[in-house]
């Protein structure tokens, strides 16, 4: 109910409603709408209340709640359920939590704030609140769990056309990093659960560095990390930015599930690719060599070429990769 008043007073913001006219509208009464109108300013919307003509919206919080975000969603199944807290452990975490008691297929978890993100490799992944971007989608894909690893190129191709949107220009650092102006400003942890030749869900989760300022990143992170704020110098729109991310997740993701291909993802991965070309350093473990990033196979394999001529296609799992004297 208390989401039925907002939307009234979304709808009017021209003009002041009247507590009597939104308890007739909604068959409450004034007293509970009362009680509506302080919990959504404690949510952080702006209200002004006058005593004599009522309520009217003045101001939307910068927040990533479903009902924050459901105007930039237009999507059938990925977003219709949006799960979101002000600070949690970690949207992977949580994600799994839910997913292994039933949460659906497209559901995504939010938080404006995380007290333990995870990175790749067992990396710590940091973002202040309201600033960044923290979210994972569960999704239960019915696929052999070799296959998975394929969505985290889905994620990459779906935060670089929704950043094209914005009119920025990123690249893909294979296999899970989005890069502007070679720094990293988004990371992709893809995490699975299965059996043998069984997936019983896949989480993706997604972290941005939106609007962070150059005081919010640790000095040794400033030589590779970067947010979006910080390279096109305003800030950005983080519920429009959202909803094009789960529009354009759910566009490639449609192809992998309808077709088991991600033809479309792998294109705008390679068109984009921040390594293909490049003679790069191939971590795996602790081992390190070197080789050129040639091409991606069309399940978003890289294939490198080694100084001996041999091709060899990596899988993204335990692999990093550098460049020769740099991040990229
Ligand atoms: C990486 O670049 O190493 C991957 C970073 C992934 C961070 C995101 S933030 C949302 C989700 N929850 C986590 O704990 N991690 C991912």
């Amino acid at each position: 109910m208390k989401y039925e008043v907002l939307n009234l007073l979304k709808k009017n913001t021209e003009t002041f409603l009247s507590g009597q006219l939104i308890s007739e509208k909604l068959g409450v009464s004034r007293t509970s709408i009362w009680k509506y109108i302080k919990s959504l300013k404690e949510e952080g919307y702006k209200i002004d209340s006058s005593s004599k003509k009522g309520y009217r919206l003045t101001g939307l919080p910068d927040i990533l709640t479903y009902e924050e975000l459901k105007e930039y969603v237009n999507t059938k199944y990925i977003g219709k359920n949006i799960i979101h807290f002000e600070s949690i452990d970690s949207t992977n975490d949580r994600a799994k939590k839910l997913s292994e008691q039933g949460a659906e297929h497209g559901t995504v978890v939010i938080s404006e704030e995380q007290a333990g993100g995870k990175g790749r490799l067992g990396r710590i992944w940091c973002s202040p609140k309201y600033k960044g971007i923290s979210m994972t989608i569960i999704l239960r894909p019915n696929i052999d769990p070799m296959e998975a690893s394929q969505i985290t190129q889905i994620a990459a191709a779906s935060m670089i056309n929704s950043l094209k949107e914005f009119n920025i220009d990123a690249k893909v650092k294979w296999p899970n990093d989005i890069i502007i102006n070679g720094k990293k400003v988004c990371g992709i942890l893809t995490e699975m659960s299965g059996e043998l030749n069984k997936v019983n869900y896949v989480i993706v989760g997604i972290g941005i560095n939106a609007n962070m300022d150059k005081y919010d990143f640790s000095k040794d992170l400033l030589d590779k990390a970067t947010s979006i704020k910080i390279e096109t110098k305003s800030n950005i729109n983080r519920k429009a930015l959202v909803g094009a991310l789960l529009n354009e997740f759910e566009i490639l993701y449609t192809e992998f599930q309808e077709k088991g291909k991600i033809n479309l993802s792998v294109e705008i991965c390679k068109n984009n690719s921040a390594v293909i070309g490049k003679n790069i350093k191939i971590i795996k473990n602790t081992q390190e060599s070197c080789a050129k990033a040639v091409d991606l196979d069309g399940k978003g394999r890289l294939i490198v070429k080694h100084k001996d001529g041999s091709l060899e296609k990596l899988i993204s799992g335990e692999i990093s990769i550098r460049g020769l004297d740099s991040y990229i």
